[in-house]
């Protein structure tokens, strides 16, 4: 339907403008254009941000919660009255780069506009084809956020773009790059903003680097949001992705599962939305720019599979650790007594790097709450977790999450209370970060404001919308 219109509005301009040269072609041009576009915003993951849990399609209301207030995203649908309809291309680029609406004001850097800023003019322009013509307007307004005056006004945010935004420029790989590995930086560091999530903020909530020139805080691991802890993607063996081959990567952001780690929580919105979609190619690119990234010093050292665990699970010796009898009771018919889950359908708990971060969130989060595997295109197979807050009591949960950090070599500090486990039950509070005996990535999140500056009180998509994108 789309098409057939702009075909026939299309067919009519160029008539009037291009009298000579062949109708047909110019017509392909401007719907490769759109195509182009359309993957284009596939990289962003606009649609993860602008849609509203069974919203329309772009035509935003999806709410994040901040700490001083809610705001929600826009409708970016090309209607003329509610949406962008009636932006110029220069507007368009200076509200995805620049952070700077239409009216002149700022846009709070929810929007990852510090990231879009590196989008060379060619994408932004076919970006632009695509919000113009290639989506379908929808006439819903905007929703005001719900933040009380004075900390409602703007100018502020004008302050904040001033001193943390990258002004817009195209991005320009070092000279000498690899090809393909240039491509990779230009997906992760710009319309692919992994860093959002995986760079710890400072304390204006700005990340702390925007690429591998900024040091070690470059995706080195980031705070909390919506309760998931989004890990190191450095090489560090057991903190990062040390041990992960590109293939892992790959097939991680194609189909949401390896033989190491299954995706869960905001990540599993970022491949069901996004890399799922994305050519062979650039997620290849993608994956062989991670592993050339340098490690994190100071690394945690390497794993080593300890299968004393397994020997005492299948004895039943629990030698009074709680956790054990737990696990063996509600977690081992999926995960195993020796901890390494089944093919690409349980994840394996051994050695998985999620599991051995320094604040737990995350894994209570998923004990708590269960999870489902998203099915995606390339494995259509949607596998699920049980929730276990009403099977098991807090405190059974602490030992549990204990234990799965602590067994089958795994490495991290087991210091998760029932009274943690209460508070991210009810209140939805995340786990204080563990460890301060480990300098990484997790000090370098706490701030000026609190201890987690992107972590209480702020969340992306509250109404997660996992998923398939149903028209796709
Ligand atoms: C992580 C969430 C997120 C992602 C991803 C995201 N946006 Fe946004 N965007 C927002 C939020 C939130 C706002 C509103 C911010 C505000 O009100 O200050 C916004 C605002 C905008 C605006 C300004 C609209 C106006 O009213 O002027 C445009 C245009 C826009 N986004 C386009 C895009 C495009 C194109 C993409 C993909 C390339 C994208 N966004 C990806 C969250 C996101
Ligand atoms: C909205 C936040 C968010 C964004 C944006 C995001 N991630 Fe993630 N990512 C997470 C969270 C949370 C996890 C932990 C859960 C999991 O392992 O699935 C994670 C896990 C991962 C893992 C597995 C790491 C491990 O040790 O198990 C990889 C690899 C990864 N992300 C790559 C990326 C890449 C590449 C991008 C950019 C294209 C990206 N992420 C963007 C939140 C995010
Ligand atoms: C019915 C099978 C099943 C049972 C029982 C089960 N899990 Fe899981 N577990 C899964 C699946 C499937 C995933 C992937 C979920 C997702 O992607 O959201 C998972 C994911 C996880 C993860 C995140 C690891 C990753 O890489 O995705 C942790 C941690 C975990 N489970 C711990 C536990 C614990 C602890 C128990 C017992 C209290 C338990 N599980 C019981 C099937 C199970």
């Amino acid at each position: 339907m789309m098409m057939k219109r702009l075909k026939a509005a299309l067919g009519a301009v160029t008539v009037g403008l291009l009298a000579g040269t062949s109708l047909a072609h110019a017509q392909g041009t401007e719907e490769d254009l759109i195509k182009r576009g359309e993957y284009i915003a596939r990289l962003g993951d606009c649609v993860a941000c602008h849609t509203a849990l069974n919203g329309q399609k772009f035509a935003g209301g999806l709410s994040i919660k901040t700490p001083i207030g809610t705001i929600y995203s826009t409708n970016i649908t090309p209607d003329p009255t509610y949406g962008i309809g009636t932006y110029t291309l220069q507007e368009f680029d200076d509200a995805v780069r620049r952070g700077v609406r239409k009216d002149g004001s700022s846009l709070y850097p929810a929007m990852p506009y510090p990231a879009f800023s590196r989008m060379t003019p060619e994408d932004t322009k076919a970006l632009y084809a695509y919000f113009m013509h290639g989506v379908k307007p929808v006439a819903e307004k905007n929703r005001a956020e719900d933040i009380t005056w004075p900390l409602s006004m703007r100018w502020p945010l004008s302050i904040w773009r001033s001193l943390f935004a990258p002004a817009p420029k195209a991005f320009t790989p070092a000279p000498g790059t690899d090809a393909e590995i240039a491509r990779g930086e230009y997906l992760v560091t710009g319309l692919g903003h992994c860093g959002a999530c995986h760079t710890p903020r400072g304390f204006a909530m700005q990340e702390k680097a925007m690429d591998a020139a900024g040091g070690p805080d470059f995706l080195g691991g980031g705070g909390v949001i919506d309760n998931w802890v989004a890990p190191s993607l450095r090489n560090d063996p057991v903190a990062g992705i040390g041990r992960w081959s590109e293939d892992d990567l790959f097939y991680f952001l194609k189909s949401g599962r390896t033989d190491h780690s299954a995706v869960f929580g905001a990540m599993a919105d970022v491949v069901g939305w996004s890399t799922q979609y994305f050519t062979d190619d650039d997620l290849r690119a993608i994956s062989k720019y991670l592993k050339a990234l340098p490690p994190v010093p100071p690394s945690r050292g390497d794993y080593t599979y300890d299968a004393s665990t397994a020997q005492a699970l299948d004895a039943g010796n629990f030698s009074g650790n709680p956790g054990a009898k737990v696990y063996v009771e509600q977690c081992a018919m999926c995960h195993r007594n020796d901890g390494g889950g089944v093919g690409r359908m349980f994840p394996p708990l051994a050695g998985n790097s999620v599991v051995v971060t320094d604040n737990a969130t995350s894994v209570a989060h998923i004990v708590v709450e269960g999870g489902i595997l998203p099915p995606t295109n390339w494995a259509q197979s949607a596998v699920a977790m049980p929730g276990y807050k009403t099977a098991l009591s807090d405190q059974q949960i602490a030992d549990v999450v204990n234990f799965i950090r602590t067994s089958w070599g795994n490495k991290a500090p087991a210091n998760v209370t029932a009274a943690d486990i209460q508070k991210l039950r009810l209140d939805h509070n995340p786990i204080p970060v563990a460890g301060w005996n480990n300098p990484t990535a997790q000090t370098a999140t706490w701030g000026l404001f609190g201890p987690q500056p992107y972590g209480a009180g702020w969340t992306f998509a509250p109404q997660t919308h996992t998923g398939v994108d149903s028209e796709q």
